[in-house]
């Protein structure tokens, strides 16, 4: 998308942290924004804020472990704006534990929000950005956490790790159709996802249960500021940016994960078992 004055965006997780940072930076640029959250209250209070300064926002609570809630959420958006331009998946929560013992509740939570949301979202917004051919834009909140796999983060790295493989997936499903798509990939953002058991739902376990994520809410808050985050959402919008990163300090995360990568295809290149053995031409795009 070259211009984004006018044009209408729905985010996921927007009462907080990056979602809220992506909020407010659409709406500096003029967009038209649907903000939507699980916690109606914190909702509510940033469309009112929003509103006080003159932007055109609008609120929907959702859930995102339900369909049914983000097919909902299209209709309002639609009936509120008209149309939908961009979509922002970004809704998420933090746990921890190792994949081989972690409380199943912590994976089956995690992979409900985390990947779940994202998937219903594409599946209720998508064909809504493509209807009125006027192009658009779907940005996923995954994590650095979804390029890398993290010590004591099984069911977190799994989930970003699949929203990073949707989303590329996505890329080159989209090459043509007018409809950009990009992942984000944070490092540490200064938010209040430390504190995601705010938000457990009694069938993961409900709020009283910990989530075991090893990163404190202090060690978080030197992070970066999630307005800033909104900014560069914008930025990579506009320029068409597939990946978005937001700590240039991890690049060395990713050099190291592809060197180990490559390596498996050096010891194909000596291996016994593989000399001499017929292969397929098959090459997947
Ligand atoms: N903060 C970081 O350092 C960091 C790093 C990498 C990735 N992320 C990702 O960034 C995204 C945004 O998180 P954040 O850091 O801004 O945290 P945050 O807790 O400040 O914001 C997340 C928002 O999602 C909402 N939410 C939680 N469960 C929901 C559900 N079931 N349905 C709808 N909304 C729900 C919360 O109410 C909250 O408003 C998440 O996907 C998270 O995994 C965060």
């Amino acid at each position: 998308m070259q211009d984004v004055a006018g044009k209408v965006a729905f985010i996921t997780g927007a009462a907080s942290g990056m979602g809220l940072g992506m909020a407010r930076a659409f709406a500096e640029a003029g967009m038209k924004v649907m903000l939507s959250d699980i916690e109606d209250e914190p909702l509510q209070a940033q469309v009112d804020d929003l509103k006080s300064k003159g932007f055109d926002v609008a609120g929907v609570q959702v859930d995102v472990t339900s369909e049914e809630a983000l097919h909902a959420a299209a209709d309002k958006t639609l009936q509120t704006f008209g149309k939908v331009h961009v979509l922002c998946n970004n809704a998420g929560i933090g746990v921890g534990g190792k994949s081989e013992s972690c409380d199943l509740r912590n994976w089956r939570w995690c992979m409900d929000v985390n990947l779940w949301g994202v998937v219903y979202g594409l599946q209720a917004f998508v064909h809504h950005i493509k209807a009125h051919g006027e192009g658009g834009h779907v940005v996923s909140t995954a994590s650095m956490a979804g390029m890398y796999g993290v010590r004591n983060l099984g069911p977190y790295n799994a989930a970003k790790f699949a929203v990073v493989g949707v989303m590329e997936t996505m890329m080159a499903e989209n090459r043509d159709t007018g409809v950009g798509v990009s992942v984000l990939c944070p490092g540490a953002v200064a938010t209040n996802i430390a504190n995601s058991t705010r938000n457990r739902q009694e069938e993961y376990g409900g709020s009283a249960t910990p989530s075991n994520l090893d990163i404190s809410a202090a060690a978080l808050a030197q992070g970066l500021h999630p307005d800033v985050v909104g900014k560069l959402v914008l930025e990579a919008i506009l320029k068409n940016q597939p990946y978005i990163f937001t700590d240039p300090s991890m690049r060395r995360m990713i050099e190291s994960r592809m060197r180990k990568i490559l390596g498996g295809y050096d010891f194909a290149d000596t291996c016994e078992a593989l000399s001499g053995a017929e292969q397929s031409s098959l090459q997947l795009s």
